[in-house]
Formats: C-alpha cells, sequence, structure tokens
C-alpha cells in the first residue's frame, strides 16, 4: 500500500492499513514527486488523499503504473475531471478504482437500506469549520481547487446515503449561501425529487458554531427510521427500536462516522478476491451530479 497526500483524512487511511495488517511501502506528501514513487515502488493499491483538483490526474498515474486506486471523496473538484477518470479507468479493465464514501458502511446506513422502502426523508449537516479549517489549508476555500464548500466537500456523504435510500436523484432544487471571506458556500437547502417519486429534504452548513451529530430521517408506511448517531426506528404501532451505531476504532474523527475501516477492508478484500468494489466513480458521481447541478442554478 501506499498513501498520497499526508494530510488530515491520511491518518484514518494509515492506522487502518496497520489495523488490517496491510504492508505500507510509502507515504508521500507534495515534496516528493509521487510519479518517482510509484515508478520505484509499484505498491498494489494507492490510497489518494490529496486535495480535490489532484485526485485524478493521480489516479491516472497510479493505474498506467500498476496499481488499484483508492479516492478520498469527491471524485473530483469538477464532473469533467470527474468524467476523465471513469474514462481513463476503462483502460485499465484489471484495476479497480474505489472511493471513500464511507458512511455507506455505517450499520444504520445497511439497516435503513436493507429495510426502508421510503416515501420520502429528510437531513442536516450542521457543522463547525470556523476560519481557522480554511487558513490552515486554503485550498479548501478555493473554488477551482475545491470545486465548492459544505456540499461538496462536507455534506456529499449525506447526499450519497439520500440518493442511495431513496433512489437516483431526478431533479434537484434550492439555495446556497458564501461564508465570509471564502468563493465557496458554507450554507445550502435542497429539495431533491427522486426517480421512484419519493421526495427529500436537506440541509448543511458549515457556520454553526459546534459539529451537531448529522440526522437523517428516513420515512417509510409502517416506520420512521431516524438516525442521529445511533439509529431509532419508530413503528406505526407504537413501537420503538434502538440500534447503536458503533464509534470509529481506527482513529479519525466521530463526525467523519465510523466506517473508513471497513469500506478500506471491504476493498482490499474486493481486490484480492478479483471481484468488483461497488462504490466505482460511477457510483460516487451520482451525488456529485446533484450537487454540481444545485451549483449551475445557483451560479
Ligand atoms: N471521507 C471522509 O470522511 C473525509 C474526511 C476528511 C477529508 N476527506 C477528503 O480527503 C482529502 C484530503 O482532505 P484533508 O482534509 O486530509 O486535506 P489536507 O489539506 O489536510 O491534506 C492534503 C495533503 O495532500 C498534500 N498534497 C497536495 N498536493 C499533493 C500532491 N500533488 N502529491 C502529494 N501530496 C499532495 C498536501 O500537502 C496535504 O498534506 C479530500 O479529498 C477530502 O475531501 C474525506
Amino acid at each position: 500500500m501506499a498513501v498520497i497526500g499526508r494530510g488530515d483524512v491520511s491518518v484514518v487511511h494509515l492506522a487502518a492499513i496497520e489495523k488490517l495488517g496491510a504492508s505500507l511501502v510509502a507515504v508521500v506528501d507534495s515534496k516528493i514527486d509521487h510519479r518517482v514513487m510509484l515508478d520505484e515502488l509499484r505498491p498494489d493499491i494507492v490510497h489518494i488523499c490529496t486535495p480535490h483538483d489532484r485526485h485524478v490526474p493521480i489516479a491516472i498515474d497510479a493505474l498506467e503504473r500498476g496499481s488499484h486506486v483508492l479516492l478520498e471523496k469527491p471524485v473530483a473538484h469538477t464532473i469533467e475531471e470527474a468524467e476523465r477518470l471513469v474514462a481513463a479507468a476503462k483502460d485499465f479493465p484489471d484495476l479497480q478504482v474505489g472511493v471513500c464514501l464511507q458512511n455507506r458502511y455505517n450499520t444504520s446506513s445497511k439497516i435503513v437500506k436493507s429495510r426502508a422502502a421510503a416515501r420520502g426523508g429528510s437531513a442536516t449537516v450542521i457543522w463547525h469549520r470556523p476560519a481557522a479549517y480554511y487558513e490552515a489549508k486554503p485550498w479548501r476555500g478555493q473554488r477551482l481547487r475545491s470545486g465548492g464548500g459544505v456540499l461538496i466537500n462536507q455534506a456529499i456523504h449525506t447526499i450519497d446515503l439520500m440518493q442511495w435510500f431513496l433512489g437516483d436523484v431526478a431533479d434537484v432544487s434550492g439555495h446556497i449561501m458564501g461564508y465570509p471571506g471564502l468563493d465557496v458556500e458554507g450554507t445550502a437547502n435542497l429539495m431533491l425529487d427522486h426517480a421512484g417519486g419519493a421526495r427529500s429534504v436537506i440541509f448543511a452548513t458549515v457556520a454553526n458554531v459546534v459539529d451537531s451529530p448529522v440526522t437523517i430521517e428516513i420515512v417509510t408506511d409502517d416506520a420512521t427510521f431516524s438516525i442521529r448517531g445511533d439509529l431509532t426506528i419508530s413503528y406505526a404501532d407504537g413501537r420503538t427500536e434502538v440500534i447503536a451505531e458503533p464509534l470509529p476504532e481506527s482513529g479519525g474523527r466521530a463526525y467523519w462516522g465510523a466506517s473508513h475501516e471497513l469500506l478500506i477492508a471491504d476493498f482490499y478484500r474486493a481486490i484480492s478476491h478479483g471481484e468488483p468494489f461497488w462504490i466505482t466513480p460511477s457510483e460516487a458521481l451520482k451525488s456529485q451530479y446533484v450537487i454540481d447541478e444545485l451549483y449551475r442554478r445557483n451560479s
């Protein structure tokens, strides 16, 4: 394994690699040319943990040198760049590209996905990213490098879950608001119409004074599924059931979710068994198309 990008999220990848007993051959940040590392060490799998505008160029370099790629979200800072990776990956049918949308591996997510024939839902991502968060890593506040703010960087996980639970998004509307001093959005509201007829509404901000837990409520005919850390299922007949969400075992921050390690283990398992990993760039792009459409409508 090799990790490219030695910033905040790399900690959770490195902890998972160690816990899974995989062999780490290199950790590369921007002072070292990743192509030299790839040429010399030929890692089986490359974890890409760089700013959004560096995802696709590095992913293609890795594929061209024979490595599987595990990419942090989003696929890229623009749709065009993401589609460039989807096209390029077709030339490497024996190599896999996975995307870290780890919240699909949460216990609550798996239960909701398996049980809910849903009428609709709602979600909030109400987080705190102070000016210092953007000053420390300026790319996060620069649209040309990040592609956007709270939607593409933070709420993408929740938008991905909503479309996974409720079906492909046929239409999106909503509004975005800025963040002082940045050219990316800090707050957004969205209304999604899903292809099967479900409707969902989402509110996301990084302007709150604390990191509140992400909340998701999915409504079916006979139960309401409420995720706020743990999952509470309230049945129409009055019963309730609470299912605990395990805390992260391998580093990282609670609000990133518990499941990076589960996703990484599953990616490794898929590769070692020669099975296709399911969260491909095309799959991950479903939520990014929704975000991109909202950006277009607000530009
Ligand atoms: N899945 C999640 O829950 C989650 C959580 C946090 C961040 N992320 C994602 O992880 C990625 C990194 O975010 P972060 O917060 O760790 O950013 P960061 O700025 O803390 O780290 C990025 C690192 O990449 C390095 N870098 C930049 N260009 C490079 C290059 N060409 N070659 C090698 N290294 C290079 C930078 O020097 C920096 O150390 C982003 O895509 C972000 O959206 C995902």
